[in-house]
């Protein structure tokens, strides 16, 4: 029967296999759409292969599993003894109406045997009794275990999660992710259940009847004993065997859901950029291939539902073969016909659903799996042993040689050495990509380091703990992502637990009442996801509050003002040069206009600082950078002879506006 099964799963994989070359010409024809697949398909791959995980066991799977349901372990110990002992019940309640029919088949006194019979039935009643209130034991104590347990996976799996770095997180699809933990719990559900109210019972019923059927007769519990050993062998090693294909249409479940959820975040862009036809076929080819391998999966556990009915067939005649012969040597009694009967019948209703127990505990395990490979992960940044807290009293910040990469091939940062005095107001600017938001990255700690280290007030930050590191930093970040939560929670995020009075000062100095009272909810009003409801401007507005709640001694503004129109900013620039004050400020823009007035400027141009002064000390460097950024900002000239004359001419007109300033009181720094 082997043979046959493997035969015939070798045919379908030959068929599927074939139906796929054919499914795959058939696309070949479609050349433009399968390039963009291609791409597709290598986008999402390149993202998997961005975190590395560990190699996760069948103990680690169960072991986080434990670590959920320990807190629960003296229901979870009346569950499985209350199981025990009604599948105990269940199997010796056949050896009553065994006797119940020798008695009626050894004949006699009417009366007797009907008073004995009664007897009979009475110990049936008792027993089921018993059964009954077993399993009601059973279920709530499963009823009370397996919610709290559930809870504490999903408790423990997010907190696990959420303390991975933002590495981790730029590298997965979020929408993954999101499955995974939910995943996790519903895993620990099934395998739970299948463990208690399939494996267990099976078990307890396969020892029971066999040490029953031993009392009766040898043979037939060595007989009955041979064809569970190969009966279960078959489905362990075929649901083994199918293993692979499972865990590949899990990973293709993932696959699906982080392309929906990450085409569903984009659907904006696609349809600007018109690739909804893109899309559609991105997402048709993974369902395509999910479909496929499901099918085959199904196909395989057809076949196997044909082998295992065989199987209870020839049990069946085996059995009573030999019975039959037993009785004809009137070495058993009739009634033992009866209890094999109905043996068999509880022992194969009970094993036809074996492979799906099989397939499913595969299944959830490798969902499992998925998750516990992220707890295993040890997390990137960790905070040192006997970390201290960051005491930050003036606020000096010391980048010394520091480098960085985020893979072998490409330096980001490469030996950066800055000092940034105690209050000091420090501009960032170069070209896009050359590590500007990366260097302040590296100071609040979202990677970790290569080489170099960074010292506040003398403390270097890896030493001291995450938490009071980034208490101290205040960021208006370059995209600026809001809770889908009303805006006055998300300014409150600054400083949790401020009140309203706080929450609508700051509002009010970011200008972000102007536009939170035109809202129909005010402060109640909520962003949609990721802020989505709020414009560029608005949710920039709403991260300024946020930094001017937080009100801690390090600043940092990354291109915080780029969303705004010049009026907006100017407005802003009033709050923000208070934000400023006293404290030591990093601001990285890309419109150089806005920070002129800047303590010292540093250029930075692919990884590396090359220029550092002040406005006027960079501009008067013939042939630095900021000059031609300058250049290029103020007049649109490219580095040419006329661009000389361009520059000399800026420089005149910043002079007299500078001069003009000078002449008032400076109100605010411009950056
Ligand atoms: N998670 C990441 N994985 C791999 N590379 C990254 C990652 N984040 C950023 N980079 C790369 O690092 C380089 C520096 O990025 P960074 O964001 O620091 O640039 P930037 O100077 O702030 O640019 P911009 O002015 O456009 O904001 C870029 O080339 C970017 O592609
Ligand atoms: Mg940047």
């Amino acid at each position: 029967m082997q043979n046959k099964t493997s035969t015939a799963i070798s045919l379908r994989i030959l068929f599927c296999k074939r139906s796929m070359e054919q499914e795959n010409q058939r696309i070949k024809t479609k050349r433009i759409v399968i390039i963009k697949k291609n791409l597709a398909k290598k986008v999402i791959k390149k993202m998997h292969k961005n975190v590395i995980y560990p190699k996760v066991k069948f103990q680690d799977v169960l072991s986080a599993f434990w670590r959920g349901a320990r807190p629960q372990r003296l229901r979870l110990f009346f569950l499985l003894t209350s199981i025990i002992l009604a599948n105990i019940t269940i199997i010796l309640i056949p050896i009553l109406y065994k006797h119940f029919f020798d008695v009626i088949v050894a004949g006699g006194d009417r009366i007797i045997i009907a008073r004995n019979l009664l007897t009979i039935i009475i110990n049936v009643a008792v027993l089921n009794g018993i059964f009954w209130i077993l399993y009601r034991i059973a279920s709530f104590s499963n009823n009370i275990y397996q919610p709290i347990a559930m809870a504490n996976l999903k408790q423990q799996s997010y907190d696990y999660l959420m303390e991975h770095s933002y590495y981790f997180f730029a590298g997965n699809f979020i929408g993954s992710l999101v499955q995974k933990v939910n995943r996790f719990a519903r895993s620990f559900e099934r395998i739970s259940d299948n463990l208690t109210w399939n494996l267990l019972p099976l078990l307890v019923k396969i020892v029971s009847i066999f040490i029953v059927i031993l009392f009766i007769n040898k043979l037939i519990a060595l007989v009955f004993l041979i064809w569970i050993i190969i009966f279960l062998s078959f489905n362990i090693i075929f649901s083994k065997w199918k293993l692979k294909y499972d865990v590949m249409a899990a990973s293709m479940d993932s696959e699906a859901t982080g392309y929906l959820a990450d085409t569903i975040t984009n659907q904006n862009t696609i349809s600007l950029f018109s690739g909804l036809f893109y899309e559609k076929e991105g997402y048709k080819n993974i369902t395509n291939k999910q479909a496929k391998t499901i099918r085959f999966t199904w196909n395989l556990e057809a076949a196997v539902e044909g082998g295992q009915a065989f199987l209870g067939f020839a049990i069946q005649f085996i059995l009573f073969f030999i019975a039959i012969r037993y009785w004809g040597q009137g070495l058993i009694t009739v009634g033992v016909f009866f209890l094999i009967e109905i043996y068999l019948i509880t022992i194969i209703d009970q094993l036809w659903g074996f492979t799906r127990l099989v397939r499913d505990f595969y299944q959830n395990y490798a969902d499992a799996k998925e998750m516990v490979e992220i707890m295993l992960l040890s997390h990137e940044i960790k905070d040192a042993p006997l970390a201290k807290e960051l005491l930050v009293s003036k606020g000096e910040i010391i980048f010394e040689n520091l480098s960085f990469s985020f893979n072998k091939t490409r330096k980001i940062l490469e030996n950066i050495n800055l000092i940034i005095r105690p209050g000091e107001k420090v501009a960032l600017v170069g070209p896009s990509g050359a590590g500007k938001t990366t260097l302040v990255r590296l100071l609040l700690r979202l990677y970790s380091l290569e080489s170099g280290k960074i010292l506040i007030d003398g403390q270097d930050i890896s030493k001291v703990t995450q938490h009071s590191l980034r208490k101290n930093i205040s960021i208006v970040p370059q995209d600026t992502i809001l809770f889908h939560r009303t805006i006055s929670e998300n300014i409150e995020y600054g400083k949790l637990g401020a009140g309203i009075k706080e929450i609508k000062k700051s509002a009010e100095l970011s200008h972000s009442d102007e536009f939170i009272k035109s809202l129909p909810d005010g402060f109640q009003t909520y962003v949609g996801e990721r802020g989505i409801k709020l414009s560029g401007g608005e949710r920039q507005r709403v991260a300024i509050a946020r930094a001017i709640l937080k009100n801690a001694p390090i600043l940092i503004l990354d291109e915080a003002t780029s969303s705004l129109d010049s009026h907006s900013e100017m407005l802003i620039q009033d709050a923000l040069n208070t934000l400023m004050m006293n404290r030591t400020t990093i601001v990285i823009a890309h419109r150089l206009s806005t920070i002129q007035k800047m303590d010292r400027i540093i250029v930075i141009d692919q990884g590396k600082i090359i220029e550092e002064g002040s406005h006027n000390d960079l501009l008067n460097k013939s042939d630095s950078l900021y000059r031609k950024l300058w250049t290029l900002q103020a007049g649109g000239f490219l580095a040419s002879d006329e661009e000389e004359i361009k520059i000399n001419e800026n420089e005149s007109v910043i002079k007299e506006n500078n001069d003009d300033e000078e002449k008032e009181e400076v109100k605010f720094i411009n950056f």
